[in-house]
């Protein structure tokens, strides 16, 4: 099986050139904004006074469009899939471990139940960087004294990695709209995880299935197939 050919689409090479243009400016007004700071801070001595909760803030918003920028090229430029035939109960074993405090420290328990094949050929960065988003919504949906519960099953034709939280659900129009890029709910959101997930179910020639209902948790699940390889 060839490698498909890697041309940068149009998405791609917007992306890039937006992310540059605000980048560059966005670098310069950080910059100014610490010169700034110092040359205030021999004016003004007391650290506690209101210029300085100004320009914290001012640097708080522009830490935010660099993070969000970052995660906008994420997003439009995810690196090539790279599949190989891996441990998946391994692999997600390791990144419940690496999400456990968080969970904790939220009182929510963070469960696995892998009943699916041992090894599957899967692009094991994409596939983290899929699950982990998808533990992290979970987790953001979930009030203290819930279950977030990570599943595989499927058998030799087909992978299935679940998502599942005893959290607050979607409305139908939330569900219709959550794997559109860009859609959120958070405020602090960007709505590109959801999107993110999808792309790698599509890398991999599956799918994203979500079921959710209000008040009654969401399960979101993803279906690659051929886990036996070629
Ligand atoms: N487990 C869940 N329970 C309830 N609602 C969810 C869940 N997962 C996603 N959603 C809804 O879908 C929306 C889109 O999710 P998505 O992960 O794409 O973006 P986000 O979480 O808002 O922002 P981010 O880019 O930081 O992930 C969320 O804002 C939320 O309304
Ligand atoms: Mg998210």
């Amino acid at each position: 099986m060839g490698e498909p050919p890697q041309t940068p689409d149009l998405l791609e090479t917007l992306a890039a050139g937006v992310a540059h243009e605000v980048r560059n400016p966005l670098n310069s007004v950080q910059i100014n904004l610490s010169i700034l700071e110092q040359e205030l801070s021999e004016l003004v001595p007391d650290p506690r006074a209101h210029v300085f909760v100004v320009l914290a803030k001012i640097a708080g918003e522009i830490k935010r469009l660099d993070d969000f920028i970052s995660e906008f090229l994420r997003f439009a430029r995810p690196p090539k899939l790279n599949v190989e035939r891996l441990p998946v109960r391994g692999l997600l074993t390791d990144l419940a471990a690496f999400m456990t405090p968080e969970c904790a420290h939220k009182g929510v328990a963070l469960e696995l139940d892998l009943v699916g094949p041992e090894t599957a050929w899967v692009d094991g960065f994409q596939l983290k960087q899929a699950i982990l988003n998808l533990v992290l919504n979970a987790l953001q949906a979930t009030p203290a004294g819930g279950r977030v519960v990570v599943r595989t099953s499927g058998d030799g034709r087909s992978l299935k990695v679940s998502v599942s939280d005893t959290g607050e659900g979607m409305t139908p129009e939330t569900r219709e709209k959550a794997l559109m890029p860009f859609f959120t709910t958070k405020e602090e959101g960007t709505g590109l995880g959801l999107p993110l997930v999808r792309h790698v179910a599509e890398q991999h020639g599956g799918s994203v299935e979500i079921a959710s209902t209000p008040g009654g948790g969401t399960t979101v699940t993803l279906t690659l197939p051929a886990p036996g390889g070629p």
